[in-house]
């Protein structure tokens, strides 16, 4: 099997495109740690996927604490043994410009969506080190690539994960460790809900963005899980320090 005996971590793995990641990646053969920092749905979803016969553990972690993301990667060693994979994939989005954002609610964006991969890198490497090295995805976004109007601090904490990406990428060239990321454009699920949400008229938020797509809709999150798979895998030998556009064209345009 693709990923048969690789022991993976997924951050944000209870929802969206951290689930679908986990469930491609479980079921070409990968043992998998689902974290997540809310453990209904965590548990929940473990439950399901073991169920089905996958090997899929839980473990609670907030990616933006130094202490959980620490314990994480050790009870996956302890636990399987090995590290193989990190998606570091949790985030999170407050949508106000930079003057209606208050100090407290950058702080949390640039806590979790940029600290929070930080975090992963920092504990995960050494750890996949051990064992000859491994292969990390970090999921970005569009917004770390372009202006988006009211993302003040979602765009400077995907713009730093990009940068982040490249950094690993270099510093770990030929160490065995491979380090890329995804730049999703508008994906179904809760980061675009509370999206739309926020910006005061979720029907027309939602007619702008499938307009600026070119191929004319959002994405699913299987779309993405499909590349972060790729990605990860040893058919992406030779990819490093990537930034993937999975955005329907929006990049491009
Ligand atoms: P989602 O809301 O379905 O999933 C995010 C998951 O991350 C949730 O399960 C949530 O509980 C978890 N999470 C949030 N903060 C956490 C923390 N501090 N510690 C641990 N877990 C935490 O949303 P989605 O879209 O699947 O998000 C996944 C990634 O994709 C995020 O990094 C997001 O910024 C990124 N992204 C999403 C896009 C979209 O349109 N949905 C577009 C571009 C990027």
């Amino acid at each position: 099997m693709e990923f048969g005996n690789k022991v993976a971590i997924v951050t944000g793995g209870a929802s969206g495109i951290g689930l679908a990641t986990v469930e491609i990646l479980a079921a070409g053969g990968a043992r998998v740690v689902l974290s997540d920092w809310d453990e209904a749905a965590g548990t929940r979803e473990t439950a399901r996927l073991q169920q089905a016969g996958r090997e899929v553990a839980y473990i609670r972690a907030d990616v933006s604490n130094s202490a959980d993301v620490q314990n994480l990667v050790a009870a996956t060693v302890s636990k399987y043994g090995r590290l193989d994979i990190l998606i570091n994939n949790a985030g999170y989005i407050i949508a106000k410009d930079v003057v209606a954002m208050q100090e407290d609610e950058w702080d949390k964006v640039l806590d979790i969506n940029a600290k929070g991969v930080f975090l992963g890198c920092h504990f995960a490497i050494p750890a996949m080190l051990k064992h000859g090295g491994g292969a990390i995805v970090n999921v970005a976004s569009i917004s770390g690539l372009v202006g988006m109007p009211g993302q003040s601090g979602y765009c400077a904490s995907k713009g730093a994960v990009v940068q982040l990406t490249k950094q690993v990428a270099v510093d770990f060239a030929g160490k065995g460790i491979r380090c890329n990321a995804v730049c999703p454009g508008s994906v179904e699920t809760r980061v675009l809900t509370d999206y739309l949400d926020s910006s005061g008229d979720a029907a027309r938020a939602r007619q702008e963005i499938v307009a600026n797509h070119p191929i004319g809709r959002t994405g699913t999150a299987a779309e993405v899980a499909e590349v972060i798979a790729f990605l990860c895998s040893d058919k992406a030998g030779f990819v490093h320090g990537a930034m993937f556009s999975v955005d329907g064209g929006y990049v491009a345009r």
